[in-house]
């Protein structure tokens, strides 16, 4: 199975919003990243709205239609207000996180042992409108078996855990903590997605656990894009000022 790139492009939203107007635009590299073949595009919109907007959804879920097979995924814990947006927008797959208004970034999966009842018909209502639901997940055999009772089709693998302790080498035990988690949720019928602090680096490693359908990576995009693109910007400035 090829894995797909789904982009996440908060950090575009998070400059933009920093000057008020449209600059950088969230669209306009939506476009660029699928022109050049990722398959999907993901936003969180915070309820704060503090780098993704509800707009910002609503501008994505059209053009990812531009593109064929292009899949538009909408990460956020399930208030009324991003409820009410996805069930709108209608993205392709809308994953579902269990985080605090206030977090700075996600930093855990479900508990769905403790919140499946309050989780059941949400997956069931966003289904029942053509949404594909998946799940954040942490890489616990125990947890995931519950996904399955409550009807999402997929889990995605919170990965802090497996790019914090990442080394060239392999740290052959928490990878196999993934790899049993991947098998798991394979084996029960759930198709497996995995984000948070992938990056260039670690993400070859990562991937040698099989059967991952998509990884969603924003973070580490920007601050490459940046590190490969600083010296030839500077450059350009620097010779526009000397000539
Ligand atoms: N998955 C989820 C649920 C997230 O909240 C994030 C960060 O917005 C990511 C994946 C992507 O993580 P990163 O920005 O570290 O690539």
């Amino acid at each position: 199975m090829k894995t797909k790139l789904s982009v996440n492009l908060n950090k575009i939203a998070l400059l933009r919003n920093s000057r008020g107007r449209n600059y950088p635009s969230v669209e306009g590299f939506a476009r660029k990243a699928l022109a050049w073949g990722v398959a999907g595009i993901t936003m969180h919109p915070r309820p704060d709205q503090r780098h993704a907007t509800y707009e910002d959804v609503f501008e994505l879920s059209k053009v990812v239609t531009e593109y064929p097979g292009a899949e538009l995924n909408i990460e956020g814990y399930p208030t009324d207000d991003f409820l009410e947006v996805v069930l709108k927008a209608k993205p392709e797959q809308c994953t579902l996180v269990p985080d605090e208004p206030n977090q700075v970034t996600s930093d855990h999966g479900w508990d769905v042992k403790a919140q499946g009842e309050f989780l059941k018909p949400i997956i069931t209502q966003l289904q029942d409108a053509g949404v594909r639901v998946s799940l954040f997940m942490d890489p616990d055999v125990d947890q995931i078996s519950i996904v399955k009772d409550l009807g999402a089709e997929r889990i995605e693998l919170y990965t802090e855990e497996f790019a914090s302790t990442y080394s060239d080498a392999g740290n052959t035990e928490v990878l196999n903590l993934y790899r049993k988690a991947t098998e798991h949720a394979l084996n029960l019928g759930l198709d497996v997605n995995a984000g948070h602090d992938l990056n260039l680096e670690n993400l070859g490693q990562f991937l040698t656990i099989e059967g991952i359908a998509e990884v969603s990576i924003g973070h580490a995009i920007i601050v490459e894009s940046l590190e490969m693109g600083f010296e030839s910007t500077i450059k350009q400035y620097l010779q526009i000022i000397n000539d």
